[in-house]
This record gives C-alpha cells, structure tokens and sequence, in this order.
C-alpha cells in the first residue's frame, strides 16, 4: 500500500479564494507535504493529464477548465494516502458529497468541483510523476 497520493486545488477554488481553506483541511487530516506547484497547465498537459478520460462526452469542456486559471498541485503522505484523501474530499458530484467533505464546502459542480484526488496508488505514483521531477519531492 503507497503512503502517497496527488492532489489537485482546481481553478475554481483557487480562484474563489479557497487555497488557504484547503491547505487548512490538507493539515487537520494530518498529510505531509511533500511537494506543492502553482501552475497554470496548457492544453497538452491538461489533456495528458486526462488522457483516461478523452472519449467522455464533458472531455473539452474538462479541459478547458481546467486551463482556464492557475491551479495548486501537490503530493500528499500519510498511511493509506490514496483512500484517506478521497474520503476528505468527497464524491466526486458535490451534490453526492457527505457533510464536512472538501467538495461538499467548496465544489459548486461536478466538473468545477475544487480538488482532485488519485483513484490507486498506481495512478497515484503516476501523476505525481507527471508533474513532479524526483528531486522536488522531500524524503525526509
Ligand atoms: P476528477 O475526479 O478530479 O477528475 C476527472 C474530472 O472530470 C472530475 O474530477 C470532474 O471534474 C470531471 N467530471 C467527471 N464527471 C463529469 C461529468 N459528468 N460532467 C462534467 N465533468 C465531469
């Protein structure tokens, strides 16, 4: 079982202010940061990024968002990083996500839905990959 996982403060909560708000959760729920990026993706990384997902009819629309502003990204550590940060965020439609969950505070749709959370620690080991180079990633 990976102890790390990616995470995604999306465009929509960058730009409503809710950076600061989500590193307060990341916090509470006792994650480490072990590496953290303001970026703004063009639409080639966006749509290597989501490459999964490129046959799904809200594909461009995703894509669009998601370029649309910058974004915060990070790698996460805790034990059983991958299911304890699904479960602080939520599902994925805010309508469907509990009470006191990160989506269901901030996300106001299920496609501007404020974080993204890897679904395996396979994808997990991935996407941290694709935007992190091994010497940005503390160790200790
Ligand atoms: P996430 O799980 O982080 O990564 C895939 C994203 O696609 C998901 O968050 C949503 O932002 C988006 N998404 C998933 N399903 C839909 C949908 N039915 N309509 C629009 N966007 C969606």
């Amino acid at each position: 079982m990976s102890n790390r996982t990616f995470a995604i403060i999306k465009p929509d909560a960058v730009k409503n202010g809710n950076t600061g708000k989500v590193y307060d959760r990341i916090i509470q729920n006792n994650f480490k940061i072990i590496s953290a990026k303001l970026l703004q993706m063009d639409m080639p990384k966006a749509e290597g990024f989501y490459a999964v997902h490129k046959e799904r009819p809200f594909f461009k629309e995703l894509t669009s968002f998601m370029t649309s502003g910058p974004c915060m990204v990070l790698a996460l550590e805790k034990e059983n990083a991958v299911q304890a940060w699904r479960e602080a965020i939520g599902a994925t439609n805010p309508k469907e996500a509990i009470e006191g969950t990160i989506r269901k505070e901030f996300a106001t749709s299920i496609q501007e839905n404020a974080v993204h959370g890897s679904d395996s620690d396979e994808n997990a080991e991935k996407e941290i990959a694709f935007f992190f180079t091994k010497s940005e990633i503390l160790t200790n």
